[in-house]
């Protein structure tokens, strides 16, 4: 199973990826996770990277192609992916439908997670992550314990770009760059729309009764 997962920043989608990797037994790709792990281990893409989303700003397709194509190629994509904060322009979704066409392949879904802009601040800026990969919402998917992860143990921090300024401009470089992709998705015949707006276990369960 193939699928892409669309929405805003903070609309759920690695919220979303995760609960659909455990379930399918596929590997949850997310870009933004590749690129964070490579600022903390300080590498030229980490360092490259950081430039660009520290602006809020989307990193160029020539950084990111290259880097997720390499990782399309490892044996634990054998079975499928969910792919979250790629394709987020109309190049890079050419360029994977161009890599998935030469193996005779295609996607399955792409999911587009629907939350309106009036919603995303607050999604933002009550998130907190862990480093084992962990997601949390002080009020929405609080931890067992405030600032510990349920999962590790490890302790809850606040991205670098969830401060409201950078948040602002993220938005906009969605609007401008990403949310195109809905319509190349419909063109395509794979969107499926679901309501971001609900309770997460809802949202699963909708995205579970679309993909089966
Ligand atoms: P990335 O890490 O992909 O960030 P994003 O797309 O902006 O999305 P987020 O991770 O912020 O949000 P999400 O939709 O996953 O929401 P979450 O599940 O965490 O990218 C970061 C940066 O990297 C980009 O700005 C760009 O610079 C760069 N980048 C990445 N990929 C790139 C690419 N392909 N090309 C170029 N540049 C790229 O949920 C958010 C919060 O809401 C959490 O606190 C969560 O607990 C809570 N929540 C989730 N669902 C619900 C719900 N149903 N109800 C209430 N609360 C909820």
């Amino acid at each position: 199973m193939k699928i892409v997962m669309l929405g805003a920043p903070g609309a759920g989608k690695g919220t979303q990826a995760k609960q659909i990797a455990a379930k399918y037994q596929i590997p949850h790709i997310s870009t933004g996770d590749i690129f964070r792990a490579n600022i903390k281990e300080g590498t030229e893409l980490g360092k490259k990277a950081k430039e660009y989303m520290d602006q809020g700003q989307l990193v160029p397709d020539s950084l990111t192609l290259d880097l997720i194509m390499d990782r399309f190629s490892k044996d634990d994509c054998a079975n499928g992916y969910v792919l979250d904060g790629f394709p987020r322009t109309i190049p890079q979704a050419e360029a994977l439908t161009a890599a998935l066409n030469a193996k005779n392949d295609k996607l399955d879904f792409a999911i587009n997670v629907d939350v309106p802009d009036s919603n995303i601040v607050d999604r933002m800026s009550g998130r907190r992550m862990c480093k084992c990969g962990g997601t949390y919402h002080v009020k929405y998917n609080p931890p067992k314990k405030e600032g510990i992860c349920d999962l590790c143990g490890g302790e809850l921090y606040i991205r670098d770009d969830d401060k409201a300024e950078i948040v602002a401009k993220r938005l906009d470089s969605y609007h401008a760059q990403t949310q195109p992709l809905i319509d190349y998705y419909d063109a395509e015949g794979i969107l499926k729309n679901v309501d971001g707006t609900v309770n997460v276990d809802v949202v699963f369960q909708n995205i579970c009764s679309i993909i089966g």
